[in-house]
């Protein structure tokens, strides 16, 4: 029987990773511009690092993570994010003992097991940031300013910016309070999940997709009306600070992550056009996360995006990525065994110059061959003959024009290069 890949996941063919690639290429060079240093943390880790990090109430840990025993019998989980693991990575490594902030990215598959549907994958790849060190709300508007950077660079169209502030310790214990005094009445008409998120976790009541606990939730009272001076003033200021940048955004106040560790800011990217997961990115403050994971407190901000999320946004809007590095040069030669090794010969010495040679490594016919290098959109073509051969010269043809000139073999790289 035939084996097939694992359902959720994809194999990305060289047409597609080519694409991926340009993104990437693109993600590194704002990271650049915006002085963030990759780190490349484990696929797997200790399974307490995610339930005490992500938050025992989420659905990640409660359903979603992909966790086995060792075979030492510790239990180990898929990274379903990797926010986490950077927090463990910054603690472990001691980098609050350098110049602080710590701005760090990453890019790479997690695992989450979801239901899967357009644009949810049980394996998904993450582009992220996460700034370690600064509690200004700069950091909050540098992270938020990456993001809607990019997808402008991407040319991606009816962005829309939520943001929120899910508040801090000291203002979301009395907001709980009355959250729960709110949707006590209304317990026997919650969904199942809302009963249980009443008790530990009640703000998450808001990211429930069912239609009356959507409505039960349309009257409860608002964090953002009784945030704490401080988160207050905090909020204020990115808010100021992203209308500077002339990044327009919506305040969303029923916006809660699915994360338990945001304090704060918490903001996502929607676009229309792509399905129900319409969220093309996430993130936010989370100044209690290292604490919790066993460091001294540490302000932190950050966000995630999803990589198969921008490609269906810009399959949506009919746009695609443009993907260069076609090939230079496809080399033709005749069957005979001299002309096949000197054609080798010759492209191992085009390769070493950094020039993307290929040829016919069977016995494929000369037209064959032509085809080949019109099919792979070769830029050149040399052609080794039995005639041109004799007087130790091949054929140099610039596909593009059609021109052909003969060249003795040693003096082609040259020409090449400066062409
Ligand atoms: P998240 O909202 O769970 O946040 O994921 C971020 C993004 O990853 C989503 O907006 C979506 O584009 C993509 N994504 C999530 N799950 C899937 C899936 N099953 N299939 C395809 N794409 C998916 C986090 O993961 C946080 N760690 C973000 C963060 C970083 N917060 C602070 N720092």
């Amino acid at each position: 029987m035939q084996i097939t890949r694992p359902r959720g996941t994809n194999d990305f063919l060289p047409e597609i990773t080519a694409k991926w690639q340009e993104v990437e290429a693109l993600l590194r060079c704002l990271c650049r511009e915006y002085g963030y240093g990759e780190i490349r943390t484990p696929l797997f880790e200790d399974t307490e690092l995610f339930s005490r990090g992500v938050g025992e109430t989420t659905d990640i840990v409660q359903k979603e993570m992909y966790t086995f025993a060792d075979h030492g019998g510790r239990s180990m989980t898929l990274r379903p994010e990797n926010t986490a693991s950077a927090c463990r990575a910054y603690i472990e490594n001691k980098l609050y003992g350098g110049v602080q902030p710590v701005k760090l990215y990453y890019l790479g598959p997690m695992f989450r097991y979801e239901k899967p549907q357009a644009g949810r994958f049980r394996q998904f790849h993450q582009f992220g940031l996460e700034l370690f060190g600064s509690a200004a709300p700069a950091a909050d508007a540098e992270v938020i300013s990456f993001a809607w950077d990019l997808y402008h660079r991407l040319h991606i169209k009816g962005l829309q910016l939520k943001i929120n502030s899910v508040g801090c310790p000291a203002c979301r214990p009395a907001y709980k309070t009355a959250l729960q005094d709110y949707f006590r009445p209304y317990l026997g008409e919650l969904c199942a999940t809302c009963r249980d998120r009443f008790e530990r976790n009640p703000l998450r009541i808001f990211d429930c997709k069912s239609e009356i606990c959507r409505r039960i939730g349309a009257e409860a009272p608002l964090l953002l009306d009784s945030l704490c001076p401080e988160c207050g003033e905090h909020f204020t200021a990115v808010q100021e600070l992203l209308t500077t940048a002339a990044i327009p955004f919506e305040l969303n106040p029923r916006l809660v992550r699915g994360l338990d560790y945001y304090t704060k800011t918490a903001f996502e990217i929607e676009v229309a056009g792509i399905g129900a997961q319409s969220a093309l990115c996430g993130g936010g403050r989370y100044d209690g996360l290292i604490e919790e994971i066993g460091g001294t407190p540490t302000p932190a901000v950050g966000f995630a995006l999803g990589m198969e999320r921008i490609f269906a946004a810009l399959a949506a809007q009919n746009d695609d990525i443009e993907t260069t590095g076609c090939l230079d040069v496809y080399i033709i030669s005749g069957m005979d065994k001299r002309l096949k090794q000197a054609a080798f010969a010759l492209a191992c010495r085009l390769r070493g110059s950094g020039i993307s040679v290929e040829m016919e490594l069977g016995d494929k016919s000369f037209k064959a061959q032509m085809k080949a290098a019109d099919r792979l959109q070769a830029a050149w073509t040399v052609i080794f003959g039995a005639n041109e051969f004799a007087a130790g010269q091949a054929a140099v043809r610039n596909m593009a024009s059609g021109e052909q000139i003969e060249l003795p073999i040693e003096d082609i790289r040259g020409y090449l290069m400066q062409h």
